[in-house]
């Protein structure tokens, strides 16, 4: 299946971008336009085709727009006010993640906070990988454990090795995920750490951050934020990419594969019949929402949106056909065409690395590297608002790189539900994300980062 994707996408990304004159773009724009077959509630191919001038070519394109607000790391968790460490630490504790790379980087941030709110070192986290990278790749492989150690210095104790006494034996492990409700560290995982001097936790969602004192949260902010390199290694790969992506480029975070759409269990018309396939092999119990259900669980934004529609939002953005686009995605992305016959020059990892390359890299390591190229691109655009968009648009926001946006399925969905289409279709998108584009909306973490008006 993958090496199947894989050939696609490689005979699609093969048509390489160049010397398209604008009349080229212009008819293929029309073709693909007239392409669209009869009307479906929910897609962009309803689109008249005689419609194309509602893409005003004119209108300068979203960037041009000029920000009120900017988003920044707040200057409370700068080192010079840090609370002192204390002497006797409480114990150990080791954070176990799971999942991609990104939520495990979110979990180990939280544990950070954690591990200093109860005076306890850190030790390494583990980095379990889940069942579908196939591989393994902790954390040492992925980030820089001498310049986090030696960022976090002050902000909280961090070990590579523990002390002899507890060395020889594995962490008791403190299930943090049953509690239900608010959850407090101090009440509920102290004791254990008291008592057994060295734990394994999985952070919760529902912790009582509110309640963390100051220094526990400039740990977290400044392990996650300031703290986390790419090895040597994974940098080197991530540059050498960079290098190859001609300059300026976008870099597009695209979500639209089978577990993805699956999982949203939202229904979707006018796919082709193997990718139909595909989400239906990977819905399994779960069953997409139908009739009413469905249309409010779609207005609520929570349906990806496929590549056409992001192809039709990136044009009503008045991002010209011709940008240079990363596509920051797994290799299993669905109607990738959708996008590809409007914004014909994007590159993908696999088009740019040595296929041997390609093959033997980690799904990690591959992640890794995503991550990296879109904390380097001109601008940033995700369909979705995950783990690594936060990281993203985080770090971004740390280098001063403002060009960052997350594209509105809510308004995206809405404005299909009410019946817009063509010009009114696109006019409404613009407005709508140019004001979260001048307001910063959405852009990064209120946790740690504080809005400045400009
Ligand atoms: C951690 O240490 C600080 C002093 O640095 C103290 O105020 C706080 O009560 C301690 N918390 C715990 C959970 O031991
Ligand atoms: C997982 O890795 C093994 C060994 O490298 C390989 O034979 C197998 O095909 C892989 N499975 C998937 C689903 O990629
Ligand atoms: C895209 O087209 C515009 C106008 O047609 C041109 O000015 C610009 O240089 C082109 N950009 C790229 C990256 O080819
Ligand atoms: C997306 O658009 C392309 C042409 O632009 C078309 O071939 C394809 O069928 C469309 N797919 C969907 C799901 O609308």
């Amino acid at each position: 299946m993958i090496q199947m994707m894989n050939s696609i996408s490689s005979k699609i990304f093969s048509m390489k971008p160049s010397t398209l004159s604008i009349l080229l773009v212009v008819t293929s724009l029309l073709l693909a336009l007239i392409a669209f077959s009869p009307p479906t509630p929910f897609s962009v191919k309803s689109l008249p085709p005689n419609s194309l001038s509602y893409f005003s070519r004119l209108k300068p394109d979203i960037w041009s727009a000029t920000r009120t607000v900017e988003w920044r790391p707040c200057k409370w968790w700068n080192s010079d006010s840090l609370t002192a460490l204390p002497v006797e630490n409480n114990g150990y504790i080791r954070v176990d993640c799971y999942g991609g790379l990104n939520q495990m980087r979110r979990d180990f941030c939280d544990g950070v906070g954690v591990a200093r709110l109860l005076n306890a070192t850190l030790v390494l986290p583990k980095f379990e990988v889940a069942a579908y990278w196939n591989e393994s790749s902790g954390f040492a492989d992925v980030f820089d454990v001498d310049y986090f150690i030696q960022q976090t210095k002050g902000f909280v104790n961090v070990v590579k090795d523990l002390p002899e006494e507890l060395s020889s034996r594995e962490p008791v492990r403190v299930d943090c995920s049953k509690r239900k409700g608010q959850f407090d560290y101090i009440e509920s995982v102290l004791p254990s750490l008291l008592e057994h001097r060295y734990i394994s936790i999985t952070p919760a969602m529902s912790q009582r951050r509110d309640r963390y004192p100051f220094y526990a949260r400039a740990a977290l902010c400044q392990a996650c934020y300031n703290a986390l390199r790419l090895t040597k290694a994974l940098e080197k790969k991530g540059s050498d990419l960079l290098h190859a992506i001609p300059k300026p480029f976008l870099s597009l975070h695209l979500r639209f594969e089978p577990d993805m759409v699956a999982y949203s269990q939202c229904e979707y018309t006018g796919l082709s019949p193997a990718s139909m396939h595909a989400i239906d092999a990977a819905r399994g119990d779960r069953k997409p929402w139908t009739g009413d259900a469905a249309r409010i669980w779609r207005n609520r934004g929570k349906c990806p949106l496929t590549p056409n529609e992001t192809a039709f939002i990136l044009q009503a953005l008045a991002i010209p056909t011709n940008t240079t686009i990363y596509l920051a995605a797994g290799d299993g992305l669905l109607e990738i065409e959708g996008l590809t016959s409007i914004y014909k020059s994007i590159y993908t990892k696999s088009t740019l690395l040595s296929s041997e390359d390609f093959v033997n890299m980690h799904g990690n390591t591959k992640a890794a590297l995503d991550y990296y190229i879109s904390i380097s691109s001109d601008a940033y655009i995700a369909t979705y608002f995950g783990n690594m968009d936060k990281m993203v648009s985080a770090m971004r926001a740390s280098k001063g790189l403002y060009r960052t946006l997350f594209l509105s399925r809510r308004a995206f969905a809405d404005y299909i539900s009410k019946g817009l289409r063509g010009k009114e279709l696109a006019d409404a998108l613009w407005k709508t994300h140019r004001d979260d584009f001048i307001m910063g909306r959405g852009s990064a973490l209120p946790d740690c980062f504080c809005e400045y008006g400009l």
